[in-house]
């Protein structure tokens, strides 16, 4: 049993800030929470100050208290470590602690995240009381989880003071071990960028021009690991003084700033924030995205939603609640794609402070109003729900991500500005999302079995290693589709030399003769090979922003521009090895990548999880170990839908026998719509999660 938690089922609750409140509201809220369904609370998250009240005072008393409280109700607690909003005393105490931007203003204290990734002065804080909540708790039976920091990267990600700056310096001697190694892979011939000793080295500070993209390249790197030697540092006390208990930190989705496959190395398992708008009718497929790379990031285990809102936010310019079905329908949706757990920020709301318009599981109402019933109704649905913890996602498809290469991407100077890793990234991952077709992210040297298509939407970094790991699958009958401004770089963010794309030239089977980026406002109009002027439903493809004059050398044409300077030339190719094909982009087709998807989706016999879905339908299946299948249906749509079904199967969510033996109905009115036949009807924002027992495929 692949359980996140020593606690069973999937795990329901969200942050606690009893810090804000007078000790009879605890008892309150316990009762409450007990009410609920919760049990897994986040406590201590932002409660520095109250715990170490000065340099030599402790103060446990109240957090003992507490979590006495909360065992005796049932609840298991997730304690963080505290540590991402260092207190006033301290900050006084080492003004240097508070980071620094690239124009040398010092962020002042009176928000949160207000340190210096490289500050020793923070850090040895920062551990110290890491291992007093370590050594006074390991044993606490309410403890559950670690919760190390909060959002590493959320406001802070850089500081570019004196210590940063020794610090940086630090871990350029260690990559690149002489200065001789960092003018070469600097690129420092450039505009006499030379430097004698790495003393002469600086962080890439506001510049009067365009700064060196390699020092940039690198400072990147830097950043991220330096946040992630601080997630490190708080890891090893609690391994150390708390072992046996899981440790995370909660990532914030596809966030730029953290190579989250190096950190998720440092994770027992992954857990996440996700905050998608009520007001942007795609935010469902951005947030399957997100999940899936949150399952993907320890290699499909079991993921948490560590927070989601209940209804709106506060740091949005205009902040749109979520209609109660909207609610139970996206926190079903991270379930769907692999989560164990549907946490919030926060259990009660508060009164006071920045956040205090947030919506919150036990909302300023208090239990009177719609707000505390979603808060009911969710509790009791996770727990029908229980039996699907620890029961994993099979990906179709595997998309390529890396850090490195995003970074590279959107470096300034480039042909376009336009071209960035998300919008690139976006429509290939709507185009398999509306065909149904499950999606595994994966590192570039990760492994690539058990994927028959790899999609690359950008890889303008490519080493030639990894160029060599990506022909070795095609030649071994893989399928690889790679978008534009591909294969460009070296890992120095050198230009691979003799014509782009460097080292897929040859797996390609094509050279680019010039990038064409194309004006913003215009496209160029793309038509696929073999289909004719009237052919529905897309006779013709637009590709904006991106264009490239290319010459093929053994691919095939699959797709030509029809208008602009590149009429007539090549805009999709193909290059076929044996079994094993690569596909080339030229262009960003944007809304219009799918069709040119659908071609190797078919030739590389890849597709959706539930063939014949009506649109607006979702549908991911969660295998357990013994063969149980879990078919989640979530309609996202604003209309009744109608999802044929094959086989019988029970519906959790209300534990009705949807279908039994052969294809009788037994189940009708289920509140998620009704069955009749074979085809279950979803009412809009409806779902269903049916249990189909093994053996899985039936006649
Ligand atoms: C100016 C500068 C050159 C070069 C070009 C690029 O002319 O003098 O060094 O940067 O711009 O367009
Ligand atoms: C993030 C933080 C929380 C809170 C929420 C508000 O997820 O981790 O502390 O600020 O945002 O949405």
């Amino acid at each position: 049993m692949d359980r996140l938690t020593r606690v069973p089922g999937l795990l329901y609750g969200g942050d606690w800030n009893p810090e804000q409140w007078p000790e009879e509201v605890w008892a309150q809220d316990v009762e409450l929470m007990a009410e609920a369904g919760v049990n897994l609370v986040t406590v201590g998250v932002f409660s520095w100050a109250r715990l170490q009240p000065d340099a030599h005072r402790w103060d446990f008393g109240w957090l003992d208290r507490l979590l006495d409280l909360v065992h005796r109700h049932g609840i298991a607690v997730d304690l963080a470590t505290a540590t991402a909003s260092p207190p006033a005393w301290l900050v006084r105490a080492h003004p240097d602690l508070l980071p620094v931007t690239a124009d040398g203003v010092r962020l002042e204290f009176g928000s949160r995240q207000h340190y210096c990734p490289s500050s020793p002065a923070y850090r040895a804080a920062a551990v110290r009381l890491t291992r007093r909540l370590a050594e006074r708790y390991h044993g606490h039976p309410a403890l559950a989880l670690w919760h190390v920091h909060n959002e590493y990267g959320d406001h802070v990600q850089e500081c570019f003071c004196a210590g940063s700056a020794a610090d940086f310096r630090r871990w350029l001697r260690q990559r690149h071990g002489t200065v001789e190694e960092l003018n070469r892979s600097w690129g420092t011939a450039f505009w006499s960028q030379r430097y004698n000793s790495f003393d002469q080295v600086e962080p890439p500070r506001t510049a009067p021009g365009p700064v060196n993209p390699t020092q940039l390249l690198d400072w990147r790197r830097f950043c991220s690991d330096a946040l992630l030697a601080l997630h490190r540092a708080e890891k090893a006390v609690l391994d150390e003084v708390s072992p046996g208990v899981p440790v995370t930190t909660n990532f914030m989705s596809m966030l730029k700033a953290l190579d989250y496959w190096e950190w998720s190395r440092y994770e027992d398992f992954v857990s996440d924030d996700a905050y998608p708008d009520p007001a942007d009718p795609r935010a469902h497929v951005n947030a399957a995205m997100n999940y899936d790379l949150m399952r993907s990031l320890k290699a499909g285990r079991p993921w948490l939603l560590m927070e989601q809102a209940p209804s709106a936010v506060s740091w949005r310019p205009v902040n749109v609640p979520k209609r109660p079905d909207l609610y139970r329908l996206w926190s079903l949706q991270a379930l769907a794609r692999g989560a164990d757990g549907v946490l919030h920020f926060q259990w009660r709301a508060s009164v006071a402070g920045a956040e205090k318009f947030h919506s919150a599981m036990l909302p300023h109402r208090g239990t009177a109003g719609r707000g505390w019933q979603r808060t009911v109704a969710l509790g009791a649905e996770l727990r029908r729900l229980g039996e699907v913890a620890g029961s994993r996602i099979r990906g179709q498809v595997g998309v390529l991500l890396d850090w490195d290469s995003w970074w590279a991407l959107e470096l300034d100077d480039h042909p376009s500005a336009r071209m960035r890793w998300p919008d690139l990234l976006r429509p290939w991952y709507a185009a398999l999302y509306e065909r149904g077709v499950t999606v595994g992210f994966l590192p570039p040297t990760a492994g690539y079995e058990g994927y028959r298509l790899l999609l690359a939407p950008n890889l303008y970094l490519l080493d030639t290693a990894t160029a060599e790991r990506l022909t070795g699958y095609v030649h071994g009958g893989g399928h690889l589709v790679c978008g534009p401004f591909s294969g460009i770089t070296d890992r120095h963010d050198h230009i691979h030399p003799g014509g782009h794309p460097g080292p897929l030239r040859a797996l390609l089977g094509l050279v680019v003769d010039e990038h064409w980026p194309i004006p913003d406002g215009e496209a160029t109009i793309v038509r696929l090979d073999g289909t004719d002027r009237d052919a529905e439903p897309h006779p013709e493809l637009r590709a904006e922003h991106w264009s490239e004059w290319i010459e093929p050398e053994g691919a095939e044409t699959v797709a030509r521009y029809t208008s602009g300077e590149l009429a007539g030339r090549p805009a999709v190719t193909r290059h076929r090895h044996g079994t094993g094909s690569a596909w080339y982009l030229s262009c960003h087709l944007g809304p219009d990548t799918g069709p040119v998807l659908d071609l190797a989706l078919t030739e590389s016999g890849a597709g959706p999880e539930l063939p014949g879905l009506p649109e607006g339908v979702e549908a991911t299946r969660r295998r357990a170990a013994d063969g149980t299948a879990y078919l989640f249906l979530l309609n996202h749509g604003p209309a009744e839908a109608r999802v044929p079904l094959a086989r019988p199967g029970t519906d959790l969510l209300t534990g009705t026998e949807l279908l039994t033996g052969t294809d009788l109905l037994t189940g009708t009115d289920l509140h998620t719509g009704s069955a009749t036949g074979t085809t279950l009807t979803l009412a809009p924002l409806g779902a269903a999660v049916l249990r189909l027992p093994a053996p899985e495929e039936r006649p």
